[in-house]
């Protein structure tokens, strides 16, 4: 349904796209994963015709971006890193607008336009409120309903959650599972393995115009070494009878003096971590905290670039600010 083939492109003598390759099947959710530039927005802009590939070519539903871009347009629904509502226009105002834009009659893009604002909590808003008074976050909501009005096989979504808070954030999450659920084709970006991991049935990562690695979520934390084990000591507490005692049953384990902690790999999962506890116990040393969990995108890229990657999901206490 998504195919770019040997994707190519240069802004004056930089490559921003060097040779993407990407296939999506029909309903599924394809995760475009990278840190910042490398090269997310470029693909979503050579997908939806906005940009000319200097080489290969890009498809959508069989149809080229060079040689049929108004068939690829018909199909698609977008939206963008950067919400691009109108401001001037209540959201009900945009969303009946894009209706119309793709054809919808007016009183059928009306009831759309109601529907939509609804399901993305947006209708408690007083009718006449201009979108430009929406926070951030509403605004990125209302341009993610803009992108699914005429209900399109194929929606490609920017780094849908980008300075969303947890509330709004979950709240998108569950309306692109709603479209995968009903058979739409998703491909989405972001900068959060997390993200990537709860939404997307693959995932290709992306790092300096290159597609560097791709499976599902669980095959790249396997490929960055499967689980791994924190252990938190005390504070003041010196480490090293601590960093002793959990390499002797995690062989690896590093001591991280920031954060006072020691991170190992777990490859037996929870048994490693048991058998980390009993040699802590053992030697005496007390520990703050001691946790199972899986890979971050840090090690995941460490892992496969050599170099650290990118961003890991805002905490949970993170308020929403606007797009950036
Ligand atoms: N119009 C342009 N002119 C010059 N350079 C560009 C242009 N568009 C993109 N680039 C460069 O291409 C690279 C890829 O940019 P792109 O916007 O695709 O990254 P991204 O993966 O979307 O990053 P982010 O996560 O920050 O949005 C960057 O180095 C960027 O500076
Ligand atoms: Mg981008």
């Amino acid at each position: 349904m998504i195919s770019l083939r040997g994707v190519g492109k240069s802004f004056g003598g930089f490559r921003a796209l060097d040779g993407v390759d990407l296939e999506v099947p029909a309903g599924r959710v394809q995760g475009l994963l990278g840190p910042n530039g490398a090269g997310k927005t470029t693909s979503v802009r050579v997908l939806t015709t906005l940009l000319e590939p200097d080489d290969g070519d890009a498809l959508v539903a069989g149809h080229s971006v060079r040689t049929e871009p108004h068939e690829v347009r018909r199909r698609l629904g977008v939206s963008g890193q950067y919400a691009a509502v109108d401001d001037k226009l209540t959201g009900h105002e945009n969303l009946t607008l894009v209706g119309e834009l793709y054809g919808m009659r007016r009183r059928e893009a009306k009831a759309r336009a109601q529907e939509l604002l609804e399901h993305f909590r947006l209708d408690t808003v007083p009718r006449g409120q201009r979108a430009g008074t929406y926070s951030g976050g509403m605004k990125r909501r209302l341009d993610l309903a803009g992108a699914i009005v005429a209900r399109p096989p194929v929606v490609i979504l920017d780094e849908p959650t980008t300075g969303l808070d947890p509330r709004g954030r979950r709240d998108t999450w569950d309306a692109i599972s709603d479209l995968a659920a009903g058979g739409t084709t998703v491909l989405l970006t972001t900068q959060y393995l997390e993200e990537a991991d709860e939404l997307a049935d693959s995932i290709a990562v992306i790092d300096a115009g290159r597609i560097i690695a791709e499976g599902t979520a669980g095959e790249l934390k396997a490929q960055a070494g499967g689980s791994r084990i924190d252990v938190l000591l005390v504070p003041g507490a010196p480490p090293e009878g601590a960093l002793r005692a959990v390499a002797e049953a995690a062989p690896g384990a590093e001591y991280d003096q920031r954060a006072h902690r020691i991170t190992a790999s777990a490859p037996d999962g929870p048994e490693t971590l048991r058998r980390v506890l009993g040699r802590l116990a053992a030697a005496g040393e007390p520990v703050a905290e001691a946790a199972l969990r899986q890979p971050t995108l840090d090690e995941v890229f460490l892992k496969i670039t050599g170099t650290p990657g990118a961003a890991r999901l805002p905490a949970e206490a993170s308020t929403g600010r606007s797009d950036s």
